[in-house]
C-alpha cells in the first residue's frame, strides 16, 4: 500500500511558502509572496500547460467612462442566477482596474484603440455584459498573460519553479513524524515526473492554484491536466467544497472530428457573430432570448444550442461572422482565423460549425475573501475555488480576473499573518515499499474513458435525477477498482489524475443530486422551478 508512513524521513524540500500551480492564480500569488519570503511553485507537466495559456477572450474590468462597478456587479449576479456572494463580487470587481494596471506593468501588450498603441485600451464585448468591458490581446489574451507572469517569476530571486511535479496529496498532521492528526497543512507530496520518485515539499503556508476539473467530461475546452487535482486533494485533507454541480458549458467549441477542444471565443458573438440552425437557416436565439440573442449568458445560449441539436438531429450549429468585413474579422481574431484556415474553413466567407463543450468549473474549494480554506495553513485561489464570485454561472472573462485578485489577496493575508505560522515539523517520507510497477495500465485508460463518457451523457447540460443516480452508481463501482489499483501500484501522473477525476465526478454528482431546483448551470427536468432563496451546495468531508 502506498502511504506516507516510512519512519526515516528523507529531508524534504523546505520553503517558506508553496504554490501548487503556475497559471494566472498561482504565479500572481507567488510574485506577491516573493517580495518577502522564499517560494516554490510546483506544476504538473510544463509551466504553461494550464487553462490560463489557452484563454482567448480577455479580462473583464470597468474601464469605459460610461460603465460602472455597480453595472458589472449587476451583470455578474444576473449571470450567476443570484447564487453569488455580493461581498465577493464587489471585492473582485472593484479591484479589476488595479489588476489590469499590474499586468500592463508586467508587460502584457493589451490591444488599444489608437494606431500603434497610442489610444485607450480596446474593450470587446461578451455574453451577459451590458457594456464593452473586456481588455484583450487579440484572441490570445491568456498566452500573453502567462508569458508575462512566467517571465517575472523566472527573474525573481525568491521564486524557485519546479515543473514536472504532479502533486499527490497534501501533508497534514496525519503525516507528522509525531502524529498529531490535525488538519494543519504543512505542504505536499509530489511525484517527480522524470525520476518517478515521490518527494515531500514543506512550508509554513501552502497555496492551491491547480485549476479546474473540466476533463471529467468527454468534450471540454480545458487542457489535458484539468483533472480537479487541487479540489480532490483539499477534500481528502478535510476541506469543504461548494457548488460543484455548477459546471459551465461554453456554447461555441469548434465541431471537428480531428480537433476536439478548440474554443471559438465568445468575442466572435460580441463582435456581431450570429448563431444559425444549418437545417432551417434561422437565427435561432430569437426564439430563446429575443432581447439578448447571442449575447445572453452562457448557460442560456448553451442550452439553446443543445435544444436545437437534439430537436433537429444535428451534429452542430453554425456560428457566422462572415457578414463583417474580412479585414475586421482577421484583425480581431487572427489566431482563430489562421487555425480554421488550416482546417479548410475561411471564417471571413463561411460559417463555423460549433457545439457546446465543458469549459469552466464554477464550484471548488470553499474560500473566504483572503483565499483561506477550512484547513489552517492552506489557501486556495483561481479556478479550483468557490469564492462566491461566479454563483450558478460564471460571467464571461470574470475568471482570469478572479485569479489576479485572489492571488494577491491570499499572498497579502499570508504575509500579514506570517508571525503566526510555525515552521513545519518533521514529516514522514513517502513509502513505496509495498507497491509494484503496474502490469495493467489499460485499467487506467479504460476507467478514464468511462468516467468522461458517462459524465457527458448523464451529468451534462440537461439533467434528470435518474441519470444522476446512474452516474453515481458507476462512480461507486469505479471507486473500489481505482482505490485497489492505487494501493498496489507505483503512482504515475495518469493514476493520480484518474483518482482525482473520479473524486471530482463524485463531488459533482453528489452536489447535483442535492439541488432540487433548476438554477444557472444546473438544469434538471425533475425540478424545473427555481427556489425563492438561493442556497450554496456545501459538501462537508
Ligand atoms: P490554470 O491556469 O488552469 O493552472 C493550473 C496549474 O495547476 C497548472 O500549472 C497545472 O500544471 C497545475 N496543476 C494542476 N494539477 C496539479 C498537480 N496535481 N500538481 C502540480 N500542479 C498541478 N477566462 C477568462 O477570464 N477569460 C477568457 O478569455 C478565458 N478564456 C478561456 C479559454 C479556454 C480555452 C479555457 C479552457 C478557459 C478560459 N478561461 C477564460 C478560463 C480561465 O482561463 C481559467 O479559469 C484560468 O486561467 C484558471 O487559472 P488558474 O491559475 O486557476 O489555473
Ligand atoms: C471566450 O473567449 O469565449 C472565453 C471567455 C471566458 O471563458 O471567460
Amino acid at each position: 500500500m502506498e502511504t506516507p508512513s516510512h519512519p526515516e524521513a528523507n529531508t524534504p524540500h523546505a520553503f517558506d511558502a508553496l504554490v501548487i500551480g503556475s497559471g494566472a492564480a498561482g504565479l500572481t500569488a507567488a510574485l506577491a509572496l516573493a517580495d518577502k519570503v522564499k517560494v516554490a511553485v510546483l506544476a504538473k507537466g510544463g509551466l504553461a500547460t494550464g487553462s490560463t495559456a489557452w484563454a482567448q477572450g480577455g479580462i473583464a474590468a470597468v474601464l469605459d467612462a460610461g460603465d460602472t462597478f455597480e453595472e458589472h456587479v449587476h451583470d455578474t449576479m444576473v449571470a450567476g442566477a443570484g447564487l453569488n456572494r455580493r461581498e465577493t463580487v464587489e471585492f473582485v470587481i472593484e479591484r479589476a482596474p488595479h489588476a489590469i494596471d499590474r499586468l500592463i506593468e508586467l508587460g502584457v501588450p493589451f490591444n488599444t484603440e489608437g494606431p500603434e498603441g497610442t489610444g485607450a485600451l480596446h474593450l470587446t464585448r461578451e455574453g451577459g455584459h451590458s457594456h464593452r468591458r473586456i481588455v484583450h490581446v487579440a484572441d490570445a489574451t491568456g498566452w500573453a498573460v502567462q508569458q508575462a507572469l512566467l517571465k517575472a517569476a523566472e527573474a525573481h530571486p525568491n521564486i524557485t519553479l519546479f515543473p514536472g511535479r504532479s502533486c499527490i496529496d497534501l501533508i497534514t498532521g496525519r503525516h507528522e513524524m509525531r502524529y498529531s492528526g490535525s488538519g494543519r497543512v504543512w505542504g505536499v507530496y509530489a511525484l517527480d515526473e522524470e525520476s518517478g520518485h515521490v518527494e515531500a515539499f514543506t512550508a509554513r503556508a501552502t497555496v492551491l492554484a491547480t485549476g479546474g476539473a473540466g476533463r471529467v467530461y468527454q468534450f471540454s475546452t480545458a487542457p489535458r491536466g484539468a483533472t480537479g487535482d487541487g479540489i480532490a486533494m483539499a477534500w481528502r485533507a478535510g476541506a469543504r467544497v461548494s457548488n460543484m454541480e455548477m459546471m459551465q458549458f461554453h456554447p461555441t467549441c469548434l465541431y471537428n472530428l480531428e480537433v476536439k477542444n478548440f474554443l471559438i471565443t465568445e468575442a466572435v458573438r460580441g463582435e456581431g457573430g450570429h448563431l444559425i440552425n444549418p437545417r432551417t437557416g434561422k437565427r435561432f436565439m430569437t426564439f430563446y432570448d429575443p432581447e439578448r440573442l447571442e449575447l445572453a449568458p452562457r448557460d442560456i445560449v448553451a442550452r439553446a444550442i443543445d435544444s436545437e441539436i437534439k430537436r433537429f438531429g444535428l451534429d452542430f450549429v453554425h456560428l457566422d461572422i462572415s457578414h463583417q468585413p474580412p479585414e475586421f474579422v482577421k484583425e480581431h481574431f487572427p489566431n482563430i482565423h489562421e487555425k480554421l484556415l488550416g482546417l479548410g474553413i475561411d471564417m471571413t466567407k463561411e460559417p463555423i460549425p460549433v457545439v457546446p463543450a465543458q469549459h469552466y468549473t464554477c464550484g471548488g474549494v470553499l474560500i473566504d475573501l483572503d483565499g483561506k480554506t477550512d484547513l489552517p495553513g492552506l489557501y486556495a485561489v483561481g479556478e479550483c475555488t468557490e469564492s462566491g464570485l461566479h454563483g450558478a454561472n460564471r460571467l464571461a472573462s470574470n475568471s482570469l480576473l478572479e485569479c489576479f485578485v485572489f492571488g494577491e489577496a491570499a499572498a497579502a493575508d499570508i504575509l500579514a499573518q506570517w508571525h503566526e505560522f510555525e515552521a513545519p515539523p518533521p514529516v514522514r517520507s513517502w513509502d513505496e515499499s509495498r507497491v509494484t510497477d503496474s502490469d495493467e495500465e489499460v485499467v487506467i485508460k479504460q476507467n478514464w474513458t468511462e468516467i468522461r463518457r458517462f459524465m457527458w451523457n448523464y451529468v451534462g447540460i440537461v439533467r434528470t435525477t435518474k441519470r444522476l443516480e446512474r452516474a453515481m452508481h458507476r462512480i461507486q463501482m469505479l471507486n473500489g477498482e481505482t482505490e485497489e489499483y492505487y494501493r498496489h501500484f507505483r503512482v504515475s501522473t495518469d493514476l493520480i489524475e484518474l483518482r482525482n477525476l473520479l473524486q471530482s465526478a463524485e463531488l459533482i454528482v453528489s452536489s447535483a443530486l442535492k439541488r432540487h431546483e433548476s438554477r444557472g448551470l444546473h438544469y434538471t427536468l425533475d425540478y424545473p422551478g427555481i427556489d425563492a432563496e438561493p442556497l450554496d451546495t456545501v459538501l462537508v468531508p
